[in-house]
């Protein structure tokens, strides 16, 4: 059974002009397309309109008819499938069935299309939109364009309420995502480092199918994503002053602390260990996720590749990636660091280390905590970033100083290999596009990707430490 989205017409995806007779008065909002390109597909859409226009002999049939196929027509054209449109042509005084907030139209499509209405969703400008929702045990989300602002004081019943159609389906996506996360499935969401495959982190089951998913050893321990600071205390036993003093200035942010767990923690989490990361990223989206679990709540979440493989940075690299073996991804936007995050191990008695440098650079760290901080050097069952084969595309990568590139290029094109070249502006431009640019490499077929490379000082360190890794030659079958 699959979750809908049964949507408005008039004041939701289109301005609302009064009773629309001809397709040049159906102006779209201006995030109707991009919000629902959003969803990629992962809810059957419906059309819902109630043309009373019809019933008053303002307009005929067959002009709404037309409107509305020119309507499924644009949003089809732009890749997204309005599953069947339903119209109601009476007057309320009719007293239809079909009529909002009757439920006619949502039993037809439960009927026809196999829609679990529990898990769907309506959105419109109309108080009879959410009073719709209700009645079919859906979820409802008023919008505020339209009529919406108007009619906000009639609205009785408690519901979000959006300013249009794209944050309506922002708080959609949230929501739907926590009720997977809470029923154990698995939701990729988006985080400014890349993005992440999360489970509830109290839930040993869901995060067992994290490993299997993503074909990854079970020691290997995860990161529990946190909505704020103040939920760091139920998941670390206890937090040492350098732990504050980073928390204080990193979070919302692209560092992870190791820390001493708490009982809470499962053990399928840290790989058996006492010790767990911790993070609370720094995007928006990411952290609504898991607020909209519960107060205090956890998400467990690798980067939402498979093992081995380079980090998404963008949501259609996961549905690539994982497919259908992911219950919903949470399309964020591209992560705007685009590596991974600074592991920093505070549990051990010994000094802080950095296990993984990443998007907080070493100097940074050091500079809060007043001392020396040294990245740990290679090797460690603990930690799969750290493998030398991790983060690698099919493509040989080959690391060029800026007075070789040329030179490289040349050399490889020369032996009939095709190439791919990659190079920024800057270190934190690198960073941002190179995994994106890693798998466009392999899209296009290249033999070889040739990485100009960064200044080995502030996030230049990480994204050094990354090509390192894809540079090392990778098993072919992982
Ligand atoms: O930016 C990031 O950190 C992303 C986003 C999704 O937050 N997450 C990420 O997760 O890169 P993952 O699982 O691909 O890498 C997590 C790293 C692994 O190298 C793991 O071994 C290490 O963190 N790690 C987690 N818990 C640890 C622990 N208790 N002790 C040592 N290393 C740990
Ligand atoms: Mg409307």
């Amino acid at each position: 059974m699959k979750p809908a989205i049964f949507l408005d017409r008039d004041g939701t995806l289109i301005d609302d002009r009064g009773y629309l007779s001809r397709i040049e008065e159906a102006v779209f909002y201006e995030d109707t397309v991009p919000a629902l390109q959003r969803l990629h597909g992962q809810f059957e859409l419906f059309i819902v309109t109630n043309q009373s226009g019809i019933g008053l002999k303002k307009i005929t049939a067959e002009d709404a008819a037309r409107v509305n196929a020119h309507v499924v027509e644009t949003l089809s054209r732009a890749g997204i499938v309005i599953r069947e449109t339903y119209v109601c042509p009476h007057t309320r005084e009719d007293g239809c069935a079909c009529h909002k907030p009757k439920t006619l139209f949502l039993q037809h499509a439960a009927r026809d299309y196999g829609i679990d209405l529990s898990r769907s969703f309506v959105i419109g400008d109309h108080p009879a939109d959410v009073y719709l929702a209700d009645a079919a045990g859906a979820t409802g989300i008023y919008v505020l364009s339209g009529h919406g602002a108007h009619h906000l004081t009639d609205l009785k019943n408690r519901c979000p309420i959006a300013k249009g159609i794209g944050e309506a389906i922002e708080h959609l996506a949230v929501l739907h995502g926590a009720a997977v996360l809470r029923r154990g499935g698995l939701v990729a969401f988006a985080t400014e480092t890349v993005y992440g495959l999360g489970a509830n982190a109290e839930d040993p089951a869901a995060i067992s199918r994290i490993f299997s998913v993503k074909g990854r050893p079970p020691n290997h321990p995860l990161i529990v994503h946190l909505a704020n600071r103040a939920a760091l205390d139920r998941w670390a036993k206890q937090i040492p002053p350098h732990a504050e003093k980073l928390a204080e200035k990193f979070w919302p942010g692209a560092l992870t602390m190791i820390l001493e767990k708490s009982a809470l923690v499962p053990l399928e989490v840290t790989g058996g260990q006492n010790t767990v990361g911790l993070r609370v990223p720094a995007h928006d989206s990411a952290r609504a996720l898991i607020a909209a679990l519960g107060a205090g709540a956890g998400a467990a979440a690798p980067s939402a590749n498979k093992f081995g493989r380079v980090s998404p940075t963008e949501a259609r690299h996961v549905l690539a990636d994982l497919g259908s073996e992911v219950d919903f991804v949470l399309d964020g936007g591209p992560c705007a660091v685009g590596i991974e995050s600074t592991i920093v191990d505070l549990a051990s008695a010994d000094a802080p280390l950095i296990l993984r440098p990443g998007g907080v650079s070493q100097e940074a760290i050091e500079e809060v905590l007043g001392c020396a901080v040294p990245i740990r050097g290679q090797s460690s069952v603990r930690a799969p970033g750290l493998l030398p084969f991790h983060y690698a595309p099919n493509a040989e990568v080959l690391l060029a100083e800026p007075a070789e590139l040329a030179r490289v290029v040349d050399e490889q094109r020369a032996r009939g290999r095709k190439v791919a070249i990659v190079r920024a502006e800057s270190a934190g431009d690198l960073a941002h596009s190179l995994y994106r640019e890693l798998r466009e490499a392999d899209a296009s077929g290249a033999d070889a990707v040739v990485v100009e490379i960064p200044t080995d000082e502030g996030i230049g360190r990480a994204v050094l430490d990354r090509l390192q890794k894809a540079a090392a030659k990778p098993p072919r079958a992982l």
